[in-house]
Formats: structure tokens, C-alpha cells, sequence
């Protein structure tokens, strides 16, 4: 029989490369995927994963999701080709869309471009370093109250502290009963939907269940009292130099400023992500401080030596390098948001293995921060780790606690001041140990938590 001539487009289908394969991974149920397994035990269940390899599929019902484990691709995703993918679709779950709308964390292209553009400026480094002395007071304030000898836990009295100065940085003295409930109100209503785990949220429950409509009455508490702050603000017209005001003052080269709409989402989302993550990272700090004695003795003699006796201001920051080296070392084990979440717009070659479009991309700090090909005794507490040339030889996205590229944190300036300057205050007064009997235990949750607190019994140094 004659053969038949190949088309030109059979022929260059032909002579194209065969297509990337997919990347291995666990099989899991045949309907759930590997939910139960990872249900079960997030953390163990991410770590175990690396086995197959740095790319892994693993189906989530009937969602597909990749984990990348190396620096290089994890760099491919978040800064060198960020433009093909979006945030996953945890981020855009029916919750947050109606807590933080369109703000910086969820919003997207030319919308988010343009809010970055704007809210920048109200975290540069020289603006925000006004802050520094709100939050040494607030922890004053805090330890003022403590008394020798007794038992605390300590993760509540972070994320405690940590409210109250994301308040008055925020709104500062004012507005001080209405920003308070906006707070507690928040920290509330976050909390039955943040204790669950990032990836449970693909299944996004929309049914109006109580708890759903408790949500959204509370949601619509909170939209009165920021918005009635924004008109009393604009209104007045006084720049009360905190980031409200940067943020109503902050305007386009077209002279275009931000809509109360817009305002309302940026002021939530930086109630949102600044204020546990900041607690987190103090409270597992603390935790790590309490179990090696020998970090805690330099740390010591650190705040000994640079403040001798006086609170600590923005300007000792610089000098107070081992205790920078003790919270990156904490964020290394303990990293608030321990995974970060992408959609593949296009296919994709990531790792030597295909990428379909719209697959979920999951990439866990918790996992890479771990990883013995970078970290030399990963589970080891070693702030010493962190000279210079370590830095400096790391493959960038093996360490990334504030993510990366263009949608690295705002924030993290804002965080790590506030981390220092309140370790650095709290360390000078008081010596902390756990308590005994008070197992700590971790909840990967919206961010990594300890799951009954931190018991510390604090003592006078
Ligand atoms: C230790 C504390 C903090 C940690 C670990 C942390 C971590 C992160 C991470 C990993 C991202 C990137 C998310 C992604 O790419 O999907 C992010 C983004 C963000 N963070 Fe933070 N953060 C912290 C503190 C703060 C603070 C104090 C603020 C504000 C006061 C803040 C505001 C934001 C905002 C607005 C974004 C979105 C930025 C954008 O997409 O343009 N964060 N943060």
C-alpha cells in the first residue's frame, strides 16, 4: 500500500521534542488523593514528598499540585518567571476575597501593580523607623505586668503586643476604642478559618452554614468602623504620620489617589499579614531561646553590651547583630508562612518535568529551610550559622521566610525591626524557660502555629 505524504503539519508535529515528562509522586486514594495522608500530618507529609525527587505531583481530589523542593526552581516561580503565574487558589477563596478584597496580597496584574506602586512608599525604611519607639513602649507597657516566677503563655502575649502596635501604626491614638475592636473583632473571626490547613482551603466551603454567616455579619462590623475612620481621616485632613496616612496621602503620577474602597482592602490586608506573622516569629523565638541556654547567654550579653541598662531604639539596630542572626536562624525553623502558593497561567517546563497550565504550585520554606544540601545540621538551632560568607553562598531561594520577587513581602523591614527591638527589650528584664508539663506542639495551619500555646515561666534576669 503507498504511503500516504505527511502534511506540513504532521511533519511538524514530528520533528518537535517530545513533551517534558510529568513529575513523579505519591498516588494516594483513588478519589481524595492524597488529602487523608496529608490530613493527617501536613508538615511530615511535605517533608516526605522531597523523596521523589525536587518537582512532585500529588492530586488533591481534583486539584493537581506540584511541590518544588530546589532553590533554582523555586527562583523560576516567584522572580524570574512570576509573570506566568498568579497567586493559587487558596489566596482566592471565598474568605479572604471578602476580607482583604482586591488588597496587595490577592490582587493581581495591573490592580495590584498600581496598589504596590502606591503602598510602598508608606514602608520605606526611613518612614516606618518613626515606629520603632511604639514598639518598644508597647512591650514596656507589656512586661510591666509581669511578675517573677509566673507561668505565661507567651505566643498569646505576642499576638497580644503585636495587635496593638499594628493598631496604633496603623491608626495611631485617635480612633484608639474603634481601632481596638477592628482588632479584636478580626483576630476573632480569622481564627475557625485560619486553624485550617492552607491546602483544605481548594475546597473553599461556601455552604451558609452559622459559622459562615457569623463571618460575613462580623466581616461587615469591621467594613463600618474602618470605613467610618477613613471618612473621619479624610475629613480632618491632618496627616497623623501613621500608615493611613501615607496610604490616603500616596497618590499616582496622574495625581490619582486610592478609592475608600481600596483603602479599606489595604488597611485589612496589613491587619491581616503583619500581625500573627510577627507574633509567630517572637513566639517560636522565644521557645527556641528557652531550650539552648547558650544562645540565650550571647543574646544576653549582646543586649548587655550595645544598650547597657536603656531601651533599645531604631539606631542600635545595626549593632545588634547576633540577635539578627537568632531570628533568621528561628525563621529558618520556624517560618510563619511556611508555603507559598502559584497557579501555572501557561504550561510550563519547570525541573525538566511539564507543567499544565493551572496547576497549583507549592513551594514550602518549611521543607527547603530544612534541607540538609544547604542547611549543615538543618534541625540544629545554630544562629552562628549565619555569618557573611554563608549568607553570601546560599543559593538565594533556599532561604525565602518573606517570600521573593516581585511579591516579596512589604512588610518585612516593618517585621524584623519590630522582632529585634522587642526581643532586644523583653531580653534585657527577663530570662524565659518552658514550663514544665506543657508539650509544644505544632499547628500548620493558615500560618505555622504552636497548637496549645507556648507555657514560659518568666524570671528576672
Ligand atoms: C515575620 C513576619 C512576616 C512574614 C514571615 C511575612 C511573610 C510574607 C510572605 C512569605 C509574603 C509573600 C506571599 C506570597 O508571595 O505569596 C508576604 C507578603 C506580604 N506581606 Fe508579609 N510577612 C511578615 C510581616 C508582614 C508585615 C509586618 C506586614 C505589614 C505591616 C506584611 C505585609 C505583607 C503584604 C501586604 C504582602 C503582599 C505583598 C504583595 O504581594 O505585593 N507582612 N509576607
Amino acid at each position: 500500500m503507498a504511503t500516504r505524504m505527511k502534511s506540513d503539519k504532521e511533519l511538524r508535529k514530528s520533528v518537535q521534542p517530545a513533551r517534558a515528562p510529568l513529575p513523579p509522586g505519591p498516588e494516594g486514594h483513588s478519589i481524595l488523593g492524597v488529602m487523608p495522608e496529608f490530613n493527617r500530618d501536613p508538615l511530615e507529609f511535605i517533608k516526605g514528598c522531597r523523596d521523589y525527587g525536587d518537582v512532585v505531583r500529588a492530586r488533591f481530589l481534583y486539584v493537581t499540585a506540584y511541590f518544588l523542593y530546589h532553590p533554582d526552581d523555586i527562583e523560576y516561580v516567584v522572580s524570574t518567571h512570576a509573570k506566568n503565574f498568579i497567586k493559587s487558589m487558596s489566596l482566592r477563596s471565598n474568605f479572604f476575597q471578602r476580607l482583604v478584597g482586591n488588597g496587595l496580597l490577592t490582587s493581581e496584574g495591573e490592580v495590584w501593580k498600581r496598589q504596590r506602586r502606591l503602598v510602598q512608599p508608606a514602608f520605606h525604611r526611613q518612614r516606618i523607623s518613626a515606629y520603632g519607639d511604639v514598639m518598644v513602649d508597647y512591650a514596656r507597657r507589656m512586661i510591666a505586668a509581669w511578675r517573677p516566677n509566673e507561668v505565661r503563655d507567651i505566643h498569646r502575649d505576642m499576638m497580644r503586643l503585636t495587635l496593638e502596635i499594628v493598631v496604633r501604626t496603623l491608626f495611631n491614638a485617635d480612633v484608639s476604642q474603634d481601632a481596638d475592636k477592628v482588632g479584636r473583632v478580626l483576630s476573632q473571626i480569622v481564627k475557625p478559618f485560619a486553624s485550617q490547613a492552607t491546602i483544605k482551603w481548594i475546597l473553599d466551603n461556601r455552604l451558609p452554614t452559622a459559622a459562615h454567616r457569623r463571618f460575613h455579619r462580623e466581616a461587615r462590623q469591621i467594613d463600618d468602623i474602618v470605613y467610618r475612620i477613613i471618612a473621619d481621616r479624610r475629613a480632618s485632613g491632618l496627616d497623623q504620620g501613621d500608615l493611613l496616612s501615607m496610604l490616603l496621602q500616596a497618590h499616582d503620577e496622574d495625581g490619582s489617589k486610592m478609592t475608600d474602597r481600596q483603602l479599606r482592602d489595604e488597611v485589612m490586608t496589613i491587619f491581616l499579614a503583619g500581625h500573627e506573622t510577627t507574633a509567630l516569629t517572637l513566639s517560636w523565638t522565644w521557645y527556641l531561646l528557652a531550650q539552648n541556654r547558650f544562645v540565650e547567654q550571647k543574646f544576653h550579653a549582646e543586649l548587655d553590651d550595645v544598650l547597657g541598662g536603656r531601651p533599645p531604639t531604631m539606631d542600635d539596630l545595626p549593632r545588634l547583630k547576633y540577635t539578627d542572626m537568632i531570628v533568621r536562624e528561628a525563621m529558618r525553623l520556624y517560618p510563619p508562612a511556611y508555603g507559598l502558593g502559584r497557579e501555572a497561567i501557561d504550561e510550563c517546563e519547570i525541573g525538566g518535568f511539564r507543567v499544565p497550565r493551572k496547576t497549583q504550585i507549592f513551594m514550602f520554606q518549611w521543607a527547603t529551610q530544612r534541607d540538609p544540601r544547604f542547611f549543615p545540621e538543618p534541625e540544629a538551632f545554630r544562629p552562628e550559622r549565619w555569618t557573611e560568607e554563608f549568607s553570601g553562598s546560599l543559593p538565594k531561594y533556599a532561604y525565602f521566610p518573606f517570600g521573593g520577587g516581585p511579591r516579596f513581602c512589604i512588610g518585612n523591614t516593618f517585621a524584623t525591626m519590630e522582632i529585634v527591638l522587642v526581643l532586644a527589650t523583653i531580653g534585657q528584664q527577663f530570662t524565659l524557660s518552658l514550663a514544665p508539663d506543657h508539650p509544644v506542639s505544632i499547628l500548620p495551619a493558615m500560618s505555622l502555629r504552636p497548637k496549645d500555646g507556648i507555657r514560659v515561666v518568666v524570671e528576672n534576669r
